[in-house]
This record gives C-alpha cells, sequence and structure tokens, in this order.
C-alpha cells in the first residue's frame, strides 16, 4: 500500500461528556467546548462571535474531544431536546474538530457518541421505537466543502430547501435511528 493511502493513526484521545447543568466542572469544559468552536467557525470560517454562544448553551448537552495525556480541546459536539406538538427530536449542532486534526473519524466519533446518547435518553424517556435526530448542515459554498456529505455518511438524508443561517446556506437533514439495535 503507497504512504498516502495508509490508514491515518489519530493521537491518543477521549471523548468527553460535559457534565449536567449544575454539576462541578461544567462551566470549565464548557468553556473549552466554546473556545474550540470559536477556532473553527469564527477564526477559521468567518461566522460573527456574537451568535456563538445561544441560549441553548447553558442547558444543552456537550461533547468534548481532548487529547490524552495533555488534556488539549480539539473537537466538540452538542445536543438538545425539541419537543413538538407530534412529538420530541434531538437537534445536533456545534460539530467542530480543529483544522489539524481533521480525517481522523473525529467528527465521525462525537455524532456517534451523540446518537448513543440520545438513544438512551430517549429509552429512559419511554420511547421504545426510533429516535429522530436533525441538523442544519453548512452546504457547500466557494470556499468550504460544507458537511452534507459527512452526515450522508452517517445516515442523515436531505429534508427541504437550503435556506440562510448566519449569512451562510445551511441544509436540514434528519436521521431515524432504531432504538432495537
Ligand atoms: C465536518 C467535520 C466535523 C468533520 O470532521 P473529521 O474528523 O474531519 O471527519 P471524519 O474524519 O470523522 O470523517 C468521516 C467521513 O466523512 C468524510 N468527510 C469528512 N469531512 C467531510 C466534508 N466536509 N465533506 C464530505 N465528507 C467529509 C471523511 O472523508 C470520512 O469519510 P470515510 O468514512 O468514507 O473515510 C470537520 O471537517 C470540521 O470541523 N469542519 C469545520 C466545521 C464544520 O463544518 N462543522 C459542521 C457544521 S454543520
Amino acid at each position: 500500500m503507497a504512504d498516502d493511502a495508509a490508514p491515518r493513526v489519530p493521537p491518543t484521545h477521549e471523548i468527553i461528556i460535559v457534565p449536567p447543568a449544575g454539576h462541578e466542572g461544567r462551566h470549565d469544559l464548557l468553556q473549552q467546548c466554546i473556545q474550540v468552536r470559536i477556532a473553527v467557525f469564527v477564526t477559521e470560517q468567518g461566522f460573527p462571535l456574537e451568535v456563538e454562544v445561544d441560549e441553548h448553551d447553558p442547558t444543552a448537552t456537550h461533547w468534548l474531544l481532548r487529547l490524552l495525556p495533555s488534556l488539549e480541546p480539539i473537537g466538540t459536539i452538542r445536543a438538545h431536546k425539541v419537543e413538538h406538538a407530534g412529538g420530541s427530536y434531538y437537534k445536533l449542532a456545534r460539530l467542530v474538530v480543529l483544522k489539524e486534526y481533521r480525517h481522523y473519524k473525529f467528527g465521525r466519533s462525537l455524532v456517534l457518541a451523540l446518537h448513543n446518547w440520545a438513544k438512551d435518553n430517549a429509552r429512559y424517556s419511554g420511547v421504545v421505537d426510533f429516535v429522530n435526530i436533525v441538523c442544519y448542515s453548512q452546504a457547500v459554498r466557494s470556499d468550504s466543502p460544507g458537511a452534507v456529505a459527512f452526515y450522508r455518511k452517517l445516515g442523515y438524508e436531505e429534508e427541504g430547501d437550503l435556506f440562510d443561517e448566519d449569512g451562510e446556506p445551511h441544509q436540514k437533514m434528519v436521521v431515524r435511528l432504531s432504538l432495537s439495535e
């Protein structure tokens, strides 16, 4: 196998779930999640700093990807539950991996951690059949590949037309996860 086709071996790492609101350690770990988001969404991609932290951050569930043994934060993702007239779904948001750590399957691992949590959370709430996850993916732009193709690889499908969020095109994507798996 040629060197450039060899699988990339990820650096030693862990994915932790940030303690829930009101629990010790949440503030510092949440700030680390937000700093990684700012490095990617604001510094790298040019989204406005004012919209980065929103009303969901104080209560949402957050995951932090960090290197071992340094504990350097390199990625994050967040979820919150949305109740509506016909039921509920989980909203996936704020997924980032620092540029120098991409293509190690870290993004995939963060999404799968969120999926497992959502399935457990739904079962705990008495749901028995399936759970829906919704995300608003960045669409392809002249200066960015977006993330639609990334989410498709994780089973997500496009729903509806492109729409503007924070000045850039986004695509609603949805996956239905069976609770029997
Ligand atoms: C999107 C992002 C989180 C992906 O993280 P990553 O760790 O590089 O992704 P992974 O290594 O887990 O990739 C998993 C698969 O998706 C593919 N993939 C990764 N990023 C992709 C992209 N932007 N478009 C299409 N495919 C992509 C990989 O090639 C890999 O494919 P394979 O399983 O066939 O080998 C990362 O590129 C990122 O932080 N981007 C900037 C922020 C962003 O756009 N976040 C999403 C907001 S909606």
